[in-house]
């Protein structure tokens, strides 16, 4: 080999060597309807740990995240700043954060999404809860017409709020809808998504383990065989493919203050996802169980 060739092909390859990702694997993303956002399909919720304040156990959670390229957090209150301390600590550039506000106090509000936003000047995502939606989108709208946040969302996880999350979806004002969807709480598939795939709004999902109770149901069961026909390997990756094959979703928020428990999950959004058929057959599985 010419020596120009032999200095080519290595420094091809040293190249190759720095792009990889410190993980082979990446989980997939989706669009952010109506814009170029990737949003990758596993999202951390607000974890224990945030909550606790603890800094130090929030990066392990969220190195992970970042490790499988993940880039949405969740979070609320004081676990906003933990969180986004703990992303700061990582250099955790690309982060995506998703976050409530005081919107009765806009200016202090203002100086939250300026603690929080860093140099960017913007969050990502401000959410409203949905029974605050009426008091409070207006404040939401100028947030987001003033540059403070790239979207505008709101969240709940239960059907109470069903109806006010049609409405508000029919604006044509809403970038983001958190809602909750699992095999054991599906009413949202019938009810709220449908219009969201219409109007064109993304999704994500809260309460993908019902806050833990899921566990409970599939504890001491065997994962069965057929799991493997689309590459699930745990009982988190069961239920979070299931949500994850849903056409309308775009991404799952899943709360976890365990590192393995969290590469669990991200897992999720790695390989094949069940189609029509096998979803049904899901569900029926899990049905039996309870
Ligand atoms: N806006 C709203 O109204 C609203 C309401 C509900 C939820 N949410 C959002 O949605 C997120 C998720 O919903 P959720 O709070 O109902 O929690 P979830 O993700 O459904 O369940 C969390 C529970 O599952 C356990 N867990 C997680 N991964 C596991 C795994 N791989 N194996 C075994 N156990 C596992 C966690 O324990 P460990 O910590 O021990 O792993 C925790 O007890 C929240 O964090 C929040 O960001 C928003």
């Amino acid at each position: 080999m010419q020596r120009r060739e032999f200095l080519r092909l290595t420094g091809a390859a040293c190249l190759a060597t720095l792009a990889k990702p410190a993980f082979a694997e990446t989980i997939a993303s989706r669009t952010i309807p109506g814009t170029s956002e990737q949003l990758p399909v596993i999202g951390l919720g607000n974890s224990n740990a945030f909550r606790r304040g603890d800094v130090e156990a929030s990066m392990e959670v969220i190195e992970r995240l970042m490790q499988f390229g993940g880039r949405y957090i969740d979070c609320i209150g004081d676990s906003r700043y933990v969180a986004a301390e703990a992303a700061r600590r990582l250099e955790f550039g690309d982060v995506l954060l998703g976050a409530y506000f005081d919107l009765e106090k806009p200016e202090i509000a203002k100086l939250d999404v300026a603690r929080l936003a860093g140099d960017s000047g913007s969050m990502t995502l401000m959410n409203c809860f949905t029974d605050q939606v009426d008091e409070h989108w207006g404040v939401m709208q100028g947030f987001k017409e003033a540059g403070l946040t790239k979207f505008i969302g709101t969240a709940r996880h239960t059907s109470d709020y069903y109806d006010t999350m049609i409405n508000l979806m029919k604006t044509g004002t809403l970038d983001v809808l958190q809602v909750n969807y699992s095999m054991l709480e599906p009413e949202a598939a019938e009810r709220v998504l449908p219009t969201a795939l219409d109007q064109g709004i993304a999704v994500m999902i809260n309460r993908p383990f019902i806050n833990g109770r899921y566990f409970g149901v599939v504890r001491g069961k065997t994962l069965p065989e057929w799991a493997g026909e689309f590459d699930c390997e745990s009982w988190a990756q069961f239920s979070l493919k299931y949500i994850l094959s849903h056409p309308t979703v775009s991404c799952v928020l899943t709360e976890t203050e365990n590192p393995i428990h969290a590469i669990d999950n991200l897992r999720a959004g790695l390989g094949r996802l069940p189609d029509e058929k096998m979803r049904r057959r899901m569900r029926e599985h899990l049905l039996s169980l309870t």
